[in-house]
């Protein structure tokens, strides 16, 4: 009886094309899955919550931060936005202030004197709308009306899709302002622990290595991590140096800029690096890799920057998930515990006129924004 009803299931199963879609668990985790990969979704702030891969002793790591309570990530102070889609503008806006065709917008100052992912109101503190799931892929929607953050003209359309495949994580986010000219500059705010901080003697970033070969050029920032203007040349083995080789996180650490790196009490990288505007875009664009675990991820884009925050701001308080760690250890994270890496175009370019990005980072109706990356991941 049990045997025909499971027959009576498959085959039901079967008839369905395309398949019955993927419905959320009990706590709200949309789960894909394909060979080598598990990642786990919310609707809230369009999060990946969980991402499995295995290690060099085929073992499975959860190697990204987040939360095993789905309901705390609403309400949690702190609000890292952990792997979530900020928006519509993401990372700074300078002074909180910039204009469009003449007319100047004042957007809320939430970061010091500057505005951070939009300030109030931002698409990492909402709940998308699940528009499409099948079982390797979900896509998430969220229609923003004009200043619905202070200061953002025109009514946004976005969507992100999320699809597994053998090793690898792809990201599709598309945008259009419908009915002004609105900034639009998205990313994917990944926070990765590639040991899932299993490594019982160390649990910090710092022995992560990242390679980025052609990210020749940083935009020099201020105390408040707000670009100055200034493009610099990174030479060999300076600070901001993963372009000549690979380097672990720590490879500056001894060095006094280090400490204050990423503007006052930050130390470590919160600052953004520029990709060769002449690279293959099919080229994997960063490596980061641990030796710990043996798991290394690569990262294609078609963007033209990427963020590393190195997670200076952790206080040591709050804890990862139970899918991480070591049994009968404690779970707190620690300060430098772990990297975002934001794929992005140049912070505050809209302020920028001179760095030429306004036609990447300003869109009005009958323009399309479109941003992806796909994360590989193997073993080294
Ligand atoms: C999706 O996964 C379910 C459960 O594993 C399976 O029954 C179904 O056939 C799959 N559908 C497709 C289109 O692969
Ligand atoms: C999950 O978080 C919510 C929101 O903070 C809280 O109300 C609830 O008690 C938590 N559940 C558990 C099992 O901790
Ligand atoms: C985003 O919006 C929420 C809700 O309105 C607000 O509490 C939060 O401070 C904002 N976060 C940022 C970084 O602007
Ligand atoms: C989700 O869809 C509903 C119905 O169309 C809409 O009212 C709501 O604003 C949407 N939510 C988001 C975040 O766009
Ligand atoms: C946008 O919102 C802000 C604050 O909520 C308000 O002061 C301003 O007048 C609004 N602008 C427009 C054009 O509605
Ligand atoms: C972890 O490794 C880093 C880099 O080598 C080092 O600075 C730190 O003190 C280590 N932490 C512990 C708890 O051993
Ligand atoms: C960086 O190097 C290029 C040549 O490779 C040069 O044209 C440019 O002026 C340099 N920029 C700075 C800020 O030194
Ligand atoms: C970890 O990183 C520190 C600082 O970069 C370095 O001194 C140390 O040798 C590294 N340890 C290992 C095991 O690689």
């Amino acid at each position: 009886m049990r045997y025909s009803f499971v027959l009576f299931a498959a085959a039901v199963a079967a008839a369905l094309p395309p398949g019955p879609k993927p419905k959320p668990d009990a706590d709200g985790k949309y789960t894909l899955t394909a060979p080598g990969i598990k990642a786990q979704f919310i609707p809230y702030a369009a999060t990946l919550t969980n991402l499995f891969v295995k290690d060099k002793d085929g073992v499975e790591r959860d190697i990204v931060l987040g939360y095993d309570n789905t309901s705390y990530y609403p309400v949690d102070p702190g609000h890292p936005v952990y792997n979530a889609i900020p928006g519509r503008y993401v990372n700074r806006i300078g002074k909180g202030t910039y204009t469009i065709d003449g007319v100047t917008y004042h957007t809320e100052l939430n970061d010091g004197p500057n505005t951070l992912h939009s300030g109030t109101n931002n698409w990492s503190f909402r709940f998308w709308n699940v528009t499409d799931a099948t079982n390797d892929s979900i896509t998430f929607s969220i229609y923003d009306k004009a200043n619905s953050s202070q200061g953002m003209p025109g009514d946004i359309e976005a969507s992100v899709t999320y699809k597994v495949s053998k090793n690898t994580w792809k990201i599709t986010i598309d945008a259009k302002s419908l009915t002004a000219k609105s900034p639009l500059m998205l990313t994917q705010h990944t926070y990765f622990q590639l040991d899932a901080f299993a490594n019982p003697k160390n649990r910090t970033i710092w022995n992560h290595t990242l390679y980025a070969p052609t990210a020749k050029r940083a935009l020099v920032a201020d105390q408040n991590a707000l670009p100055t203007g200034l493009i610099a040349n990174i030479s060999k083995n300076a600070i901001d140096d993963f372009w000549s080789g690979p380097h672990e996180l720590g490879h500056a650490s001894g060095n006094a800029e280090f400490e204050s790196h990423c503007g006052n009490g930050c130390h470590g990288y919160n600052g953004a690096l520029a990709f060769d505007d002449k690279r293959n875009k099919k080229d994997v664009a960063l490596t980061l890799s641990s030796k710990w675990s043996g798991i290394k991820a690569d990262l294609r884009t078609n963007q033209d920057a990427v963020v590393l925050y190195t997670c200076n701001w952790n206080d040591g308080k709050t804890e990862f998930k139970n899918t991480q760690g070591v049994k009968g250890q404690d779970k707190f994270i620690p300060r430098d515990g772990c990297i975002a890496i934001e794929a992005q175009d140049y912070v505050d370019g809209i302020n920028h006129p001179e760095w030429g990005r306004l036609d990447k980072q300003i869109f009005g109706p009958g323009q399309k924004y479109h941003w992806e990356s796909s994360w590989e991941f193997g073993t080294i």
